[in-house]
């Protein structure tokens, strides 16, 4: 793979980062995951806005302009001739001795890669995913999308420990998200309810797709918090993110979600979103 690293275009064995980089250190960066359909960016304004807006969180430059940062993601892509699959970027506070506060002279680190994946057939939205619930014990600052990902991680490999394939996080009774998707129920009366924006998730971007295309298609939703138990109870549930697009979640706890297949609404929700990227 030929790998981006502050400037320079090399096989990823070559790429350098230095041992006093703040990411590394201190999880002080900020990352992007933008999909990529027949070689071609999906969404991907959107993902550059949502780093703006990381950067801008945390007090962060970048060191490029949007307009710079896109020509180096496609020349990645064309590097790579990746046709499917995703393009990871991650700007990081750059390096400095170690001091808790923010370096004066520190120049942010920019980093990109890409990782080929099967989006559109894949194996694991046909068959569903299973999930678990665990504690949400993240920081509360969850709409930026900061690279400390350990409790998600955690609750991956809980999820993988107990034989499930991912992790929805709750907190005080509701759920939250999915370790790294955006949570949702379908109720029996077939109304999508999923949790309104605020800190306390990530404000995905193919969530705002499938929201769009859900109420074209005149489908009703509800940006709520729901319970644990209305997930049991729910006649479908599914997440989305710009890796699973909307994938079907068929169990909870153990507890099969209504037919215990990927539901009729997760899948059409799943075409509709695939047919306006393509
Ligand atoms: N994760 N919530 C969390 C906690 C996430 O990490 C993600 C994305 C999402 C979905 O956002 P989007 O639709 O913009 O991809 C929601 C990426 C894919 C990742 O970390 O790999």
């Amino acid at each position: 793979r030929t790998v981006y690293v502050n400037g320079d275009f090399l096989p990823e064995e070559d790429a350098r980062i230095s041992v006093f980089d703040r990411g590394f250190l201190f999880a002080d960066g900020v990352y992007e995951v933008s999909t990529v359909l027949e070689g071609r960016l999906i969404d991907n304004e959107a993902h550059l806005i949502r780093l703006q807006r990381s950067l801008d969180e945390l007090k962060m430059g970048c060191p490029v302009t949007k307009d710079e940062l896109v020509e180096l993601q496609k020349e990645l892509i064309r590097r790579n001739n990746l046709v499917e699959g995703g393009l990871y970027l991650q700007v990081t506070r750059g390096a400095a001795d170690r001091e808790f506060g923010f370096p004066r002279d520190a120049k942010p680190s920019l980093v990109m890669f890409t990782q080929v994946k099967n989006l559109i057939n894949s194996p694991v939205a046909e068959k569903g995913l299973k999930v678990i619930s665990v504690p949400d014990i993240r920081w509360q600052r969850r709409d930026i999308k900061s690279v400390g990902l350990l409790a998600p991680a955690l609750a991956k490999q809980a999820a993988v420990d107990a034989g499930a394939d991912d992790a929805w996080m709750y907190e005080d009774g509701f759920v939250t998200e999915g370790s790294s998707n955006n949570a949702y129920i379908i109720t029996k009366a077939g109304v999508i309810v999923t949790r309104h924006l605020g800190n306390e998730i990530l404000h995905g971007i193919t969530r705002r797709s499938v929201l769009a295309l859900a109420a074209e298609n005149n489908i009703t939703i509800e940006e709520r918090p729901f319970t644990l138990e209305e997930a049991a109870d729910a006649a479908e549930a599914f997440v989305t993110s710009a890796t699973t697009f909307v994938t079907a979640v068929v169990s909870l706890d153990g507890k099969q979600i209504g037919s215990g297949k990927p539901g009729p609404l997760a899948n059409r929700l799943r075409q509709l979103y695939i047919e306006q990227a393509l």
